[in-house]
């Protein structure tokens, strides 16, 4: 798809898009039609019933217009409530409700000052609307594909300005979709060897940008007893995938942690039907790693992040750990297995003490589909944050508010630790009681974090697989987290102060 700014003259060759508020008045634009056909199409919407609903899109055909023959109303909803991630949302809920493609779309900004945004933020979240809005994962699909969108122009935004917005709109966007398709393929497919070899290809397209991975002999040899421990009942062997980005001049480390479980059967605790289908989306935050990977080189970020993902595939086998068994971490803390399902926690554990010890980063922040209670707690829309550093969770609220990707912070109720505690081993992976099952979690993660002061951690289990089509969200994988960290990384102002 070609995207760029509108800077032709009009002609009838173009397909007009236009953004109205429900207060419906036609929006004032230079260079698109002329005033009098805006407002002809806009009364001739009215009358067959477009009020400007939020995503509420329409077609008119107005007879002899400056516009051509077809033009196309999208609403914005109210005007009091439109906040931009809105707009970003509505972009990509009308680029999925289009039954054609116009060979030349001309989207028509709406007004930067009504929404409260630079020109330069709306035609990012235009861009990163319309690709991820009009993504699908059509590899296995035979025929009915999808639309195939060709040139879509922006206009109402001054050139140098939709320029970069777009740039750095397809660039964020690029980056969630390649986490989506990620996610999408099958884990039979995406193996613990599959996202190092992604991660391999990063590195040897960039010269910013290095790779180490660490083999099943390199984990047994080199202490990592919790990836090693859950990854070793399955055909495809687990490892350790290290990344790191150096910028010519790096002020701080942020080191990023995926969970990177390829498919999460449950082991031995074998997971009920209805819970195993979906389970390849175990890996989303080792997605979401890789995803902001492929795209910091390209964005030159100047701080240095560091990448970290234990990979393992949970699985039912004769050589499976079992419940009651013991691991011995990479920290040398022990793990009374009491539930195999509670695996990611493991993995994340060998990979959180790696990179406090190895790195000493400034912050660190993982991602992890960890509990059925995040996603109980907060539905498909909202991801749980923990952080033990407030400035950070605060920098990261910001980050998502501009992403769009929505956080809701729980408390790291100290009390709970309780629960974890082993008669034979250091800590348990699983608690006896359910309650608080994403506080659990959370206190296990911090427990290998040997007392590093700026942590977050982004329970995804939740968002990052959605059910349904909704605005620029398509079924299946989502990407979450991507965007969020790249709008972190990209404002100094939010990782200087964090
Ligand atoms: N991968 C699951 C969590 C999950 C649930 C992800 C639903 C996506 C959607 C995780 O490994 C898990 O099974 N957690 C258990 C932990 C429990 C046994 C303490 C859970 O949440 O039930
Ligand atoms: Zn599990
Ligand atoms: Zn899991």
């Amino acid at each position: 798809m070609n995207l760029g700014v509108f800077e032709g003259k009009w002609s009838k060759e173009y397909t007009a898009l236009f953004f109205v508020f429900r207060d419906l008045v036609a929006p004032k634009v230079k260079g698109v039609g002329d005033a009098k056909a805006v407002q002809q199409a806009l009364d001739l919407a009215k009358e067959e019933g477009f009020g400007g609903k939020k995503e509420e899109v329409i077609v008119v055909n107005p007879p002899s217009s400056k516009l051509g023959n077809r033009v196309i109303f999208v609403g914005l909803g109210d005007k009091k409530e439109a906040k931009p991630t809105t707009f970003r949302e509505v972009t990509g809920a009308a680029m999925r409700a289009l039954r054609f493609c116009p060979p030349h779309l001309v989207m028509v900004l709406p007004s930067a000052r009504a929404l409260g945004e630079s020109s330069t933020r709306l035609a990012q979240l235009a861009t990163e609307g319309v690709l991820l809005g009009t993504y699908r994962f059509d590899r296995y699909l035979n025929g009915a594909g999808e639309k195939k969108w060709k040139n879509i122009y922006l206009a109402n935004v001054p050139s140098n300005q939709g320029k970069k917005g777009i740039e750095r709109g397809r660039i964020f966007a690029e980056a969630a979709i390649f986490a989506r398709d990620l996610v999408n393929e099958g884990a039979s497919v995406v193996t613990p060897e599959y996202l190092a070899n992604i991660a391999k290809q990063l590195a040897e397209k960039e010269k910013s940008i290095e790779v180490k991975i660490f083999n099943e002999k390199t984990l047994i040899e080199q202490n990592f007893g919790g990836i090693y421990g859950v990854g070793r009942g399955s055909h495809h062997p687990p490892c350790f995938i290290e990344l790191k980005y150096t910028p010519a001049k790096a002020q701080k480390t942020l080191a990023l942690v995926g969970k990177g479980v390829t498919f999460d059967s449950g082991g031995v605790n074998i997971k009920p039907t209805h819970s195993l289908e979906t389970m390849k989306e175990d890996m989303s935050g080792a997605a979401a790693v890789l995803g902001v990977f492929s795209a910091l080189a390209k964005l030159r970020p100047k701080l240095k992040v560091v990448g970290l993902i234990p990979a393992s595939e949970n699985m039912v086998d004769g050589n499976s750990y079992k419940p009651g068994d013991f691991l011995r971490t990479y920290s040398g803390k022990t793990v009374e297995v009491t539930n195999t399902d509670a695996e990611g926690r493991i993995i994340l554990a060998d990979a959180l003490s790696y990179g406090v010890r190895h790195h000493k980063p400034d912050v660190i922040i993982d991602m992890a589909t960890l509990t059925g209670s995040a996603a109980l707690a907060l539905g498909q829309n909202i991801m749980a944050l923990f952080s033990t550093d407030d400035s950070l969770a605060l920098a990261l609220q910001e980050a998502s508010d501009r992403s769009g990707e929505k956080l809701w912070r729980l408390p790291l109720e100290k009390d709970y630790m309780e629960d974890l505690k082993s008669h034979f081993a250091d800590i348990k992976n699983a608690p006896a009681i359910r309650r608080g099952g994403a506080i659990h979690g959370a206190l296990f993660l911090h427990y290998f974090l040997e007392s590093h002061p700026r942590w977050a951690h982004f329970d995804i289990a939740g968002v990052a697989w959605s059910t349904r089509d909704r605005g620029y969200i398509r079924r299946g994988g989502t990407g979450v987290t991507v965007r969020t960290l790249l709008e972190y990384c990209m404002d100094e102002n939010l990782w200087k102060t964090s």
